[in-house]
């Protein structure tokens, strides 16, 4: 059956700028870490994007080694693509990454030049596409001169394969001396991935403040703390979650009785919000004008939906910032 999309599905998005860049991102995108692999239901991921670009997300977001196996969630998009959504390649913001272990050597990991122009030429391949609209350095690589990586990224870039430049998971002062390398290259920095829950808060500490003033976007990463801040673990660990499955990363040990009591208080905000806790969540992540999306996960449309509705309400008042922060403290 052929997918015939939503005409109105810009209606309702909120586009961010980001950065100082020509590009705006939606409020809300999705990756592809989890429940896109070989190991997946393909017809469930084929209908979660359909119903993500139905929706004005127009950002996927991938990474070499995503799956399980590595490399697979890149396949299950460039099928889709091909079958369906390669028509329209240019409404969307494809994005890949290297940086963590792909192939078994000294050439496969980190952050050489020889490791991220080979892994993006094989993700291209996957993807089936001629280029992605961002390339990232996935992880800071301390033994690897960050002169190196970026000129490698620099490069991809001017080659055409990527047409911009990302950094993921570097600190607030790698981040800065990253971003005038790119700067004094000519390819400025786009965009830094960075993980940002309620849980985990480091960004709000120098990196937003240092992205802010380099004129760098920002997109947020598991934003739910991988499920942890939603509904989902509240009655046990289901066996479809991804706890409860043997390759999600999410491990039954880190499910413990304090952080559920936390979970719960926590859902008691966002129904007197009149948000389940996933969208009171995800606005939260929202709430800083230094973030420009939120990145989040989805293994099912209906998640999916519930999540972007979470943009209905964005605001918090001084009372409820400080009401979570207790919880959270
Ligand atoms: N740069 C990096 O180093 C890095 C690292 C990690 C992730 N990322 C990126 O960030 C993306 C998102 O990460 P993430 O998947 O950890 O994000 P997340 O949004 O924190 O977690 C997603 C998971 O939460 C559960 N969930 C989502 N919506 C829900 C809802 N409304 N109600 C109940 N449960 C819900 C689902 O788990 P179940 O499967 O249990 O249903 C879903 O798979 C990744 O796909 C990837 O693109 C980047």
């Amino acid at each position: 059956m052929q997918y015939i999309t939503n005409p109105d599905r810009y209606k309702d998005m909120t586009y961010n700028r980001c950065g100082k860049s020509g590009i705006k991102l939606p409020a809300i995108s999705l990756g592809l870490w989890h429940n896109f692999g070989g190991v997946d239901n393909f017809e469930n991921s084929k209908k979660i994007l359909f119903k993500a670009f139905d929706s004005g997300i127009t950002h996927f977001d991938l990474a070499n080694n995503y799956g399980p196996p590595p490399g697979s969630a890149e396949e299950t998009l460039g099928r889709i693509l091909k079958s369906d959504l390669y028509p329209f390649r240019d409404e969307l913001i494809i994005s890949t990454k290297a940086g963590y272990t792909m192939w078994d050597g000294p050439y496969g990991d980190f952050g050489s030049r020889k490791y991220l122009i080979a892994s993006l030429d094989q993700s291209l391949k996957r993807l089936g596409l001629d280029y992605v609209d961002i390339f990232y350095h996935h992880r800071p690589d301390a033994e690897t001169p960050l002169e190196e990586s970026m000129l490698a990224l620099d490069h991809i870039v001017r080659s055409g394969k990527a047409l911009y430049a990302g950094i993921s998971n570097y600190g607030a002062d790698d981040t800065r001396k990253a971003t005038e390398i790119l700067e004094s290259l000519g390819t400025p920095c786009l965009i830094h991935q960075a993980k940002y829950n309620m849980f985990n808060r480091w960004i709000e500490e120098k990196l937003l403040e240092t992205l802010q003033a380099e004129g760098v976007g920002c997109i947020v990463f598991s934003p739910l703390a991988q499920g942890l801040l939603t509904d989902r673990y509240l009655k046990g660990i289901p066996a479809d979650s991804r706890a409860g499955k043997s390759h999600g990363f999410l491990k039954v040990e880190q499910i413990t009785p304090d952080l559920l009591g936390k979970i719960s208080e926590l859902e008691k905000i966002a129904i007197r919000r009149m948000q389940t806790l996933a969208q009171m969540a995800l606005a939260w992540t929202l709430r800083l004008p230094g973030v420009t999306s939120t990145l989040i996960g989805a293994s099912t449309v209906e998640q999916l939906v519930n999540n972007i509705a979470a943009l209905q309400n964005l605001q918090f008042s001084s009372e409820e910032i400080a009401a979570i922060d207790g919880i959270l403290k």
